[in-house]
């Protein structure tokens, strides 16, 4: 009987260390967190550069108008990558504009039209969003997620070789 107590006590503590995952409930509350936090960052700036799509002017405008649409769109299916994890693993997407603008690292960028000015807010913005990534991918390793690591590594590699092309852009 004592035997049968200890287990089912056992059983009772483990259920509310492990989420669905099997992973530590703890843990991945907080890296849950941070991906609505990554979220937030990726809607501001996919915002911004749809602004830059719109906006830009001059004699690049048809290279850059290009550029900044292959740019949010990718954007855009990390999001909703990124948001469906956070719903696999067992949490709530963040899905308000008011929690993105109080929770992002982004600031909005507005009326901005020059080319030139326009891509080195791209570069700063997917440098910040890039060292955004590094930080939830350690932390998923950490958790024992790595689904959520190889998912943002692969995106992180993709956002540095946009940057690398931005970069040349002004040089
Ligand atoms: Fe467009």
């Amino acid at each position: 009987m004592d035997n049968l107590t200890n287990t089912n006590t056992m059983n009772t503590n483990k259920a509310t260390l492990e989420n669905h995952l099997k992973l530590d409930n703890k843990a991945m509350n907080n890296l849950a967190s941070n991906m609505n936090d990554l979220l937030s960052d990726y809607h501001i700036f996919y915002q911004n550069v749809r602004g830059f799509h719109w906006n830009v002017k001059g004699e690049n405008f048809f290279e850059l108008h290009e550029k900044f649409e292959e740019l949010y769109t990718k954007l855009y299916q990390n999001i909703d990558d990124l948001a469906e994890r956070v719903v696999t693993i067992g949490f709530n997407p963040k899905h308000a504009y008011s929690d993105y603008l109080k929770n992002s690292i982004h600031k909005e960028i507005t009326d901005v039209s020059h080319g030139e000015e326009c891509v080195k807010h791209v570069i700063d913005g997917l440098g910040i969003l890039a060292k955004s990534h590094r930080k939830v991918a350690e932390e998923a390793g950490a958790a024992g997620d790595i689904a959520t690591e190889d998912m943002l590594t692969a995106f992180v590699g993709d956002l540095e070789k946009r940057m690398w092309m931005f970069t040349m852009f002004v040089k």
